[in-house]
């Protein structure tokens, strides 16, 4: 069973590859978030291999990601392999140990900890990448990729591909805990005249916060996901004053239908 968290596609798309090379089944993180229960159980089979991918955002997992397994129950769990995997642009930091400490206070042990560099859609600082480094960045995923899957396969413990960057300990210390404080709001967001309407933005929007009448409206809550901004066909939406000239990005294998499951 995998576990899945994304605003853009690209750590559906890892988690969609691990599952089908490995027979897994996937569970969004965001659905079940949605829910509104108030707690998450799910019954394991036997020695089932259980895994969690998401993006990084500020050097961590997304707090919607740690929410989810704060009230995760797992029956019939008996120390099962457990992965995670984080999706990032550059760097994850200290994510990995994050994740191990969330776990364990979920009484679950990570057994193996990845990471793969994927695309970048935080736009809000910083811009996509070229089309040339994005075609490098996806082919150069697609065989990272594989390598995770057949070590999930063989129930690899450890770490693999695992880019810390430069102060892990700094960033997530410091940098993780401001992100969660002040950047998780919506105030910023709008669209502007190119809004024809569609709804795209309220289907993908990772906590259903968004609510379109002709035009969206966003409530509170927001993971920062980026979703709406990069969804939007039109690229009317805007966060801030920085965004209308930046690029958008999606993972070119996940369709918008796939997101909008959510
Ligand atoms: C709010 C936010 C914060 C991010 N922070 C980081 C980061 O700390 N390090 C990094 O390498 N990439 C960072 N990124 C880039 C994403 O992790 C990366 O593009 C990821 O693959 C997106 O996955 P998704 O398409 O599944 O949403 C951030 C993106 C967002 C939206």
């Amino acid at each position: 069973m995998i576990f899945w968290f994304s605003g853009t596609g690209n750590s559906l798309y890892i988690a969609k590859s691990i599952a089908e090379q490995n027979d897994l089944k996937l569970v969004s993180i965001a659905s079940a978030e949605n829910s509104g229960a108030e707690f998450f159980e799910y019954d394991l089979e036997d020695g089932e291999i259980i895994g969690f991918a998401f993006p990084v955002y500020a050097w961590a997992p997304p707090k919607m990601v740690l929410d989810f397994i704060h009230r995760l129950k797992l029956k019939n769990y008996n120390n099962n392999y457990t992965f995670c995997v984080a999706t990032c642009a550059g760097n994850v930091g200290n994510t990995v140990k994050v994740m191990e400490k969330a776990l364990n206070t979920a009484n679950i042990n990570l057994s193996a900890g990845f990471s793969v560099i994927m695309p970048n859609n935080y736009i809000v600082m910083g811009d996509v990448d070229s089309k040339d480094r994005e075609e490098k960045k996806l082919a150069e995923a697609e065989n990272i990729t594989k390598k995770i899957s057949e070590l999930v396969f063989a129930k690899k413990p450890g770490m693999y591909n695992v880019i810390k960057g430069p102060l892990p300990g700094l960033f997530t210390g410091l940098v993780t805990p401001m992100f969660n404080k002040y950047a998780l709001k919506t105030d910023s967001f709008y669209a502007n005249d190119k809004c024809n309407g569609c709804g795209i933005c309220e289907k993908v929007c990772t906590c259903k916060s968004i609510k379109v009448d002709k035009r969206p409206k966003w409530g509170k809550d927001c993971t920062q996901c980026l979703a709406c901004i990069h969804f939007c066909p039109t690229k009317a939406i805007q966060f801030g004053k920085g965004t209308e000239k930046k690029g958008r990005y999606t993972n070119p294998n996940i369709d918008v239908s796939e997101m909008s499951k959510m």
